[in-house]
């Protein structure tokens, strides 16, 4: 099974797993989502049903990060300032895909850590470890409209694979949506990490 580790330590911040999962980490999460909702979600379709800590900490924290991490299909990070402890925000390695060594990065912060180049930094780190284990693929879907979020996979060098075409319908925007795909393989990040 595929497994990464529990910690992820980088220049500025540290990926952690939201382990284990209590209550108290629940509500340390959820003040973040509630400081942010209107910006979080626009985009992330789990925000309107994130009402309450207690929602994070079934929804999120138990149904999701443990159950997805114990399977090995998904790997939820808090993204923490290294010095303060601070959470910033969150990161995932998810549908981990074993067969054809591929994985999908999607993150979000909160509005008080946006600016800093966290997630650029986030990105980096999460996909050098996964690189290193063993993935072929790395892929980010974005909407085309939420150019902070276009920007990141941009800035790290991510390869634009497509547009896919009013694939998500948006509750929160009405319409139906565009999203891009991009992607960087194994071959491009040794090149990279050559430079
Ligand atoms: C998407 C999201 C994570 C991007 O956040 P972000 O702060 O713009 O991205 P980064 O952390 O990589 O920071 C990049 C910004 O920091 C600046 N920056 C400062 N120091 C930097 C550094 N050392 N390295 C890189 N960038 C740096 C960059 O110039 C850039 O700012 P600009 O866009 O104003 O020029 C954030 O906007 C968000 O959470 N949005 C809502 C949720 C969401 O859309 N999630 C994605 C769904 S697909």
């Amino acid at each position: 099974m595929f497994k990464m580790p529990q910690k992820i330590t980088s220049e500025r911040i540290v990926l952690v797993r939201p382990y284990p999962p209590t209550f108290k980490l629940a509500e340390e999460v959820f003040e973040k989502v509630e400081l942010s909702r209107e910006t979080l979600q626009k985009w992330l379709p789990w925000v309107p049903g994130t009402k309450t800590p207690e929602d994070e900490y079934t929804h999120w924290l138990v149904n999701w990060a443990q159950q997805h991490w114990n399977e090995g299909h998904g790997f939820a990070y808090l993204i923490r300032d290294k010095k303060t402890k601070a959470v910033l925000g969150a990161i995932d390695l998810m549908q981990v895909d074993e067969v054809n060594k591929s994985a999908e990065i999607g993150y979000w912060l909160s509005n008080d850590a946006v600016g800093h180049g966290y997630m650029t930094e986030a990105v980096r780190a999460l996909e050098s470890v996964a690189f290193k284990l063993g993935l072929n693929r790395i892929m980010i879907g974005n909407d085309t409209e939420n150019t902070r979020s276009v920007n990141v996979p941009k800035r790290c060098g991510y390869h634009l694979d497509g547009v896919l075409r009013q694939d998500k319908w948006s509750e929160a925007l009405q319409s139906f949506r565009d999203s891009n795909v991009w992607s960087k393989l194994k071959s491009e990040w040794l090149v990279e990490q050559k430079k």
